[in-house]
C-alpha cells in the first residue's frame, strides 16, 4: 500500500501534476497590438514547416480556395492576425519550393474578383507541373474537408481535367498543421490557463455563490460577463452543473438553485490569443449552518480516482498510436485497478476541439471511427477529459466525478505536462466567509 501510495506520488511528482500551492491570479495579455505580432509570428514559424509536410506525404502543392464568408477551416489558422476574413476570391497555393517555384512566396497568393486568378494559376501549375495536388476535399474531418462545395465546381471548370485528376484528398496536413504548436506559445498558454483557474475559483466562491438564491445559471452568465472585463472571450458557453447521478450528458448545466452540501461542476474555457482552453473542475458548498469545514471523504475518493485515470491516460499516450489504441489500453487498466468510468479527450489549441485524434466520445465509448483512428501527434497540446465513478456512502449514490485539464507535449521522455497542474481538490464554498476575506487553502 505504501509502496503504491509513494509509486503515486513519485509519478505525480514527476508529471508536474500536483494542484497549484496558490491561488490563481488574472495575468494580463499583451496588448492588442503586440499580440497581433506575436500571432503572425506563430504563424509564420507554423508556416515554415508546410513544405516539409508536404514531402512527408508525398504532395507537390496544397491548393485552398475561398470567398469571403465561406472560408476554407484552415484560414483560421493561416491568416494575418489583423484580417478577419478572406477578402473576395482568395486562393492560396502551398508549394514545396522546389524547381520553377523555388525562391518564390510560400503560398502563392490571389485576391480576386474579376477571374484574373485562374489564367494566372493554370500558368503557375503548367510550368510547376505538380504530381500530386492536395485539395480539401475529406468527407469525414473538418480540418481536411474545408473547400466549400461551390468552389470545388469552380476549380473543376476554372482548372479542368488535367489539374483534377491530379488532385488529391490528404487530409493529415490539415491535422498535422493545425495541430502543430510552437514551443514559444507555451508561456501564454500557461497565462490563458490561469486566467481559466482564477474564473473557476472566483466563480466556484462566496464571492459569487450564495447557497440557497445563486442558480446555476447565475454563475454561467457570471463567466461571461467576466470574461469581457478580462479581454477573453470563450469558444462555448460555461455550463454549471450540480452533480447528481443522472445529470450527465449534458449539453448545457442544470438548472438548479445551489444548495449546501451540492457537488458542483464546470465545463469551461477560454479563448484569446488564437488559443483556447477547456477546463473542468468540481466544488464542494459546505454545509456551512451545520459546521461543516471540509468536503466528505466519500467525495475526495471519487476526485482521486479520476485523477488516477488522467494519470493513465497520460502514461499511453505516446505520439504515433491511433486514439482508439490508446483508449483500448487506458480501459484494459482501468479495468486490472477496477476503476469504472469514462474517457472522451481531444486536442485542443487553435480550436477548442482541435485537429488530431480522439480518444472517446461521451456516447462513443470503447471505439471512435475515422477521428479515433487517427495518430496521436508530438508537439501538440491535448485535453484530458474524462471521469470516474464513484460511490459515495455519505450519500448512498454513485457519482460520475468530471475532471479535465489541458496537457502539452514536452518531448519523447517526459512525454505530456499538465500546462498549470490538475485538480487534486474540491473548491470550497463556504458561505460563512467574508467574501473579500482570502481562502485559506486546504493542503
Ligand atoms: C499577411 O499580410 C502580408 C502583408 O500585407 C501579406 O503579404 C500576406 O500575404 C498576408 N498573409 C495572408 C495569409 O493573407
Ligand atoms: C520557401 O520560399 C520562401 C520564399 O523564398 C521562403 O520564405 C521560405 O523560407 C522557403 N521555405 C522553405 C521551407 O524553404
Ligand atoms: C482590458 O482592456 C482594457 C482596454 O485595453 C484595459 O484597460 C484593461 O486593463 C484590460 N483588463 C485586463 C484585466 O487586462
Ligand atoms: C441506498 O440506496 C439503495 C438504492 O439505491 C437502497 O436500496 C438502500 O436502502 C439505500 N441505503 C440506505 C442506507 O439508505
Amino acid at each position: 500500500m505504501l509502496v503504491v501510495s509513494l509509486a503515486v506520488l513519485f509519478v505525480n511528482f514527476v508529471l508536474g501534476q500536483l494542484h497549484p500551492s496558490t491561488f490563481a491570479k488574472y495575468p494580463s495579455l499583451p496588448s492588442l497590438r503586440e499580440q497581433a505580432k506575436i500571432l503572425d509570428e506563430w504563424r509564420d514559424e507554423r508556416v515554415s514547416h508546410i513544405p516539409a509536410l508536404l514531402k512527408k506525404y508525398n504532395i507537390d502543392a496544397w491548393l485552398m480556395s475561398q470567398r469571403e464568408h465561406a472560408e476554407d477551416t484552415i484560414w483560421w489558422s493561416i491568416k494575418n492576425a489583423t484580417e478577419y476574413a478572406p477578402h473576395r476570391r482568395t486562393v492560396l497555393l502551398f508549394h514545396t519550393n522546389t524547381s520553377s517555384l523555388s525562391g518564390k512566396p510560400n503560398p502563392l497568393r490571389w485576391v480576386d474578383n474579376t477571374g484574373a486568378v485562374w489564367s494566372e494559376l493554370r500558368e503557375v501549375l503548367e510550368v510547376f507541373d505538380p504530381y500530386r495536388l492536395a485539395i480539401n476535399i475529406d468527407k469525414d474531418i473538418a480540418f481536411g474537408g474545408g473547400l466549400h462545395a461551390g468552389e470545388l465546381y469552380v476549380l473543376a471548370d476554372e482548372l479542368g481535367d488535367k489539374w483534377m485528376r491530379r488532385s488529391v484528398n490528404q487530409p493529415m496536413l490539415g491535422i498535422e498543421y493545425v495541430a502543430a504548436r510552437v514551443p514559444s506559445q507555451l508561456p501564454y498558454y500557461r497565462d490563458l490557463q490561469e486566467i481559466t483557474w482564477a474564473l473557476i475559483e472566483e466563480a466556484f466562491s462566496a464571492k459569487v455563490i450564495k447557497p440557497g438564491v445563486t442558480t446555476t445559471e447565475d454563475v454561467e452568465w457570471w463567466y461571461r460577463e467576466k470574461m469581457l472585463l478580462l479581454n477573453v472571450t470563450t469558444w462555448n458557453h460555461p455550463r454549471v452543473s450540480v452533480i447528481t447521478p443522472e445529470s450527465f450528458p449534458g449539453w448545457a448545466g442544470t438548472k438548479d438553485t445551489i444548495q449546501e452540501g451540492d457537488l458542483l461542476h464546470v465545463d469551461f474555457g477560454i479563448t484569446a490569443m488564437g488559443l483556447n482552453t477547456d477546463v473542468q473542475h468540481m466544488a464542494y458548498v459546505l454545509r456551512t449552518s451545520k459546521g461543516e469545514e471540509d468536503a466528505p471523504t466519500g467525495l475526495k475518493a471519487g476526485l482521486r480516482k479520476a485523477n488516477r485515470m488522467q494519470n493513465i491516460l497520460l502514461s499511453k499516450m505516446q505520439a504515433g498510436k491511433t486514439g482508439n489504441q490508446v483508449l483500448q489500453e487506458v480501459l484494459d487498466q482501468m479495468e486490472q485497478e477496477g476503476i469504472e468510468g469514462q474517457v472522451y479527450s481531444h486536442p485542443i489549441g487553435d480550436w477548442g476541439h482541435a485537429a488530431g485524434a480522439v480518444m472517446g466520445f461521451t456516447n462513443l465509448p470503447v471505439y471512435v471511427p475515422v477521428l479515433g483512428e487517427l495518430p496521436i501527434l508530438p508537439n501538440t497540446y491535448y485535453s484530458i477529459e474524462l471521469y470516474a465513478y464513484s460511490f459515495v456512502p455519505e450519500r448512498n449514490e454513485t457519482l460520475r466525478f468530471r475532471v479535465e485539464e489541458n496537457a502539452y507535449w514536452v518531448d519523447e521522455q517526459r512525454g505530456w505536462e499538465f500546462v498549470r497542474g490538475r485538480q487534486e481538490r474540491f473548491h470550497l464554498i463556504n458561505s460563512d466567509r467574508k467574501a473579500s476575506s482570502p481562502l485559506v487553502i486546504q493542503t
